[in-house]
This record gives C-alpha cells, structure tokens and sequence, in this order.
C-alpha cells in the first residue's frame, strides 16, 4: 500500500514528494514523448507535418509480417511510404527518433502466436524486423500483439522479445551501429481476467529485452457498453479497476522498471446517448452511443462539436477527464488540463514519458502535444 500512498501523494498533495535526487536524475534516461503515425492518412497528414519539436519518438503505425513466410514482404506503395517517412522525418530540426510498429488493434493475433511459437519462424520474423529497419533508416521497432491470449502465448511473446533483443543487440555489434530500440504497445494492466484465465504479461523478460513499454492507458469505455457514460482513460476509478492508475500500479507490482513504463494518452474521446438530458455525469445512464464513428470522436471532432452545438464542458477532477454534453449527446475525452494532469502524474511517479494515440487526431495547433511537452519539464538534465 506504500506504493499507493505515493502515488496519491504525488499527483494531488505535492509533486516534489517523488522527485529525485540530482545523482539519481544524472542517470535518468532522457524522456520519451512519442505519438503513433497512422499511416493510412498519410495524404491528409503527410510526415512532413509533424511537429518533430514536440516529441522525441514518432512511430510509423503499422507493418504486418507476410502470414505465409513471417517476412515483410512489403508492397511498393508501403516501402515508399516508409522511405518518405523516415526521409522527411531525418530532415526536420530537432530530429526524432522513428520507429515503426507492427501489428496493431485488430491485426491477426493468431499469426503472431504462430510466429512466436518457434525458434525458427521467430529468427525469420526477427531478421526481417531488423533488415527492415535498417533498410529504410529507422532507429526502432515496437511490437504491437493485441493480445497473448493466455499462458502459452505469454510464454511465447517472452521468447519472441528474448530472442529479439539477442539478435539485435548481436547485429548491432556485427556493424558497429547503435542498436535498434525494442518496444512494445502493452494492455493497460500487466495482468487480467479473461474468460476465467489470468494472464500475466512476462514482467522479468520484459524488463531485460524492451527498451520501454507502450502502455495502452485508454479505452476503458466504449461501444461494447452502452448503458452508461464513461471516461475512457480515467486516471482513477473510485469504484472498478478500469482506470490508468490501477494499470501502473500492476505493471509497477509485477516488477517492470517505472523508466521502462511509457504512459499513453489519448487524442480522441468516446461518446454516448444520454438516456436522460438532465442526467450527464461520468457513469451516466445511456442508451447507445453518440456523436462520431461508433461513438469515436478525434479531438479536433470533439472542439468542432462543442463549439459548433455550445455542449457544455466540465472537468471530472475525479477521474481526471473532461466531458461535453449537449442536450442527449455526451462525450467524455482528455483536453488540455487532464492531459497535464496526466505528464505530471507520469513524471511524478518516475515513468519513462508519455505517448499519444494518434498524432493527426490533435488539434491544427498542436494544442495537446504542446502543453504535454511544455508539462513535461526537463529541470533534471
Ligand atoms: C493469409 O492472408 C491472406 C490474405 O490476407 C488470407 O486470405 C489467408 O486466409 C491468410 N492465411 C492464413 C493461414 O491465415
Ligand atoms: C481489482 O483488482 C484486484 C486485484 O488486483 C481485485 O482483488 C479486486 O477484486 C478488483 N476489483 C474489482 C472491482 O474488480
Ligand atoms: C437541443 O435541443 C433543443 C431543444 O429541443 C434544440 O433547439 C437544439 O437544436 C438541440 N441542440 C442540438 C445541438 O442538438
């Protein structure tokens, strides 16, 4: 319960309660202030319109493996995507880092269980993985396996990044270049319930073989429920598990590195029908879902909503979100304070940085991205 009380303390009593001493700052990794690039709308928001000042890391969203030889056997159009990407990214002042993902929500789990059950297909994978990144200049891959479905395929994503981190780490010393840094998009706790089996992500083998974990602090809440409103990425819960505090605090339990921890941030809110105008909090009774693509609305969406409809918008200090409504249309997303709430929660408690889902889903100005950065303050380097 320590560790309860510390992070209570640190985001609501005072912030310097967890901050570090200079000799342990000297050997804190620099932050990580990443943003996925969904590359299917590159003609809308092409690379060339990051604003690289604002991140440290940006990920290509995503490759997958051929299902018949684990490779990436890439068509035209993708390698040309990625030559742009990681080429126009190189050219802008600062750099960023690029990394690309594979897989993806609703990607084919059952393939990367096939890949990851063999020594053999996970070298193949896996010297694809490297090949291609080397290739096109990136400086990472994260793997992004939604999700190990129980015991074996956990034992199997453990061997997967034991034997990626190994290859690496010896490709890197064959050519005398940096090694390329291993990530992985994890689910929001580092174990849970499924159909009656626990399944518990490999805590030591994560540890030793991943740079970072991308952790997925969001959709809590969404169209599988609608009979009431929701805050998707609530930092706390008073009454169910379903909220980023309670994730840490099991990834942190289970003996991952807080450094190895990156906390993510949404840029898109979820929306519901009110079942009563008059009735609009957090947990509200609904009847559907509400305004946006199955009840999905990026933030720009979620601003054009409210100004174009004068919704009324409230802060839940509570779950440390924000919610607009407007007559039966409610939608519960993180603005501008929630999402600073959330950097200096990550920073308080000693987490590596912060990665939003996704980097076109911000405002034209950069509103969230700048004030995450400007949250973030670099005092300890
Ligand atoms: C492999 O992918 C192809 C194309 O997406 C699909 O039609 C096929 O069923 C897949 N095969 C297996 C074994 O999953
Ligand atoms: C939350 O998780 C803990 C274990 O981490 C469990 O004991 C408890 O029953 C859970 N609570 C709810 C409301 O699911
Ligand atoms: C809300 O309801 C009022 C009264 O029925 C209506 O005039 C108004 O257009 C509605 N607003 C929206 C955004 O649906």
């Amino acid at each position: 319960m320590a560790l309860l009380k510390l992070l209570m303390c640190s985001v609501f009593v005072s912030l310097t309660l967890t901050s570090f001493s200079p000799a342990r700052a000297a050997q804190m990794p620099p932050p990580v202030k990443a943003a996925y690039w969904p590359s299917w709308f590159s003609e809308s928001f092409p690379p060339s319109a990051i604003n690289t000042a604002l991140f440290t890391h940006v990920y290509f969203a995503f490759l997958m493996p051929s299902n018949r030889s684990f490779t990436f056997d890439l068509p035209e159009s993708t390698a040309a995507q990625l030559s742009q990407f990681t080429t126009s990214l190189r050219r802008k002042t600062p750099p960023v880092k690029t990394l690309f993902s594979i897989g993806g929500g609703g990607s084919d789990s059952a393939l990367f269980a096939r890949i990851a059950s063999d020594a053999k297909s996970r070298q193949i994978f896996i010297d694809s993985s490297i090949k291609t990144a080397r290739k096109f200049g990136f400086d990472g891959l994260d793997l992004d396996w939604e999700f190990p479905k129980d015991t074996t395929e956990m034992k199997y994503f453990a061997d997967l990044i034991t034997q990626w981190r190994k290859t690496i780490d010896r490709e890197a010393k064959l050519t005398s270049r940096p090694p390329l840094l291993l990530s992985a998009a994890v689910y929001y706790a580092s174990e849970f319930l499924i159909n009656g089996e626990r399944r518990s992500f490999p805590a030591a083998e994560i540890s030793k073989s991943l740079d970072w974990i991308n952790v997925m602090c969001f959709d809590y809440h969404g169209s599988w429920d609608t009979t009431a409103t929701g805050a998707h990425a609530a930092l706390f819960d008073p009454h169910t598990n379903l909220s980023s505090y309670y994730g840490l605090r099991s990834w942190i339990s289970a003996g991952v590195p807080r450094n190895k921890m990156v906390m993510g941030i949404p840029l898109y809110g979820k929306s519901w029908t009110l079942k009563d105008p008059y009735v609009h909090g957090v947990g509200a009774p609904a009847v559907g879902v509400g305004p946006g693509d199955d009840g999905i609305l990026t933030y720009v969406q979620v601003k054009e909503f409210n100004q174009k409809t004068g919704a009324t918008v409230v802060y839940d200090i509570r779950t440390v979100s924000a919610y607009s409504y407007v007559n039966t249309s409610w939608v519960g997303y993180d603005d501008i304070k929630s999402t600073t709430t959330k950097v200096e929660f990550a920073r308080a408690n000693g987490l590596r940085g912060y990665f939003f889902w996704a980097l076109s889903y911000d405002s034209v100005d950069w509103e969230i991205s700048t004030q995450a950065s400007n949250a973030w303050v670099d005092d300890q380097y």
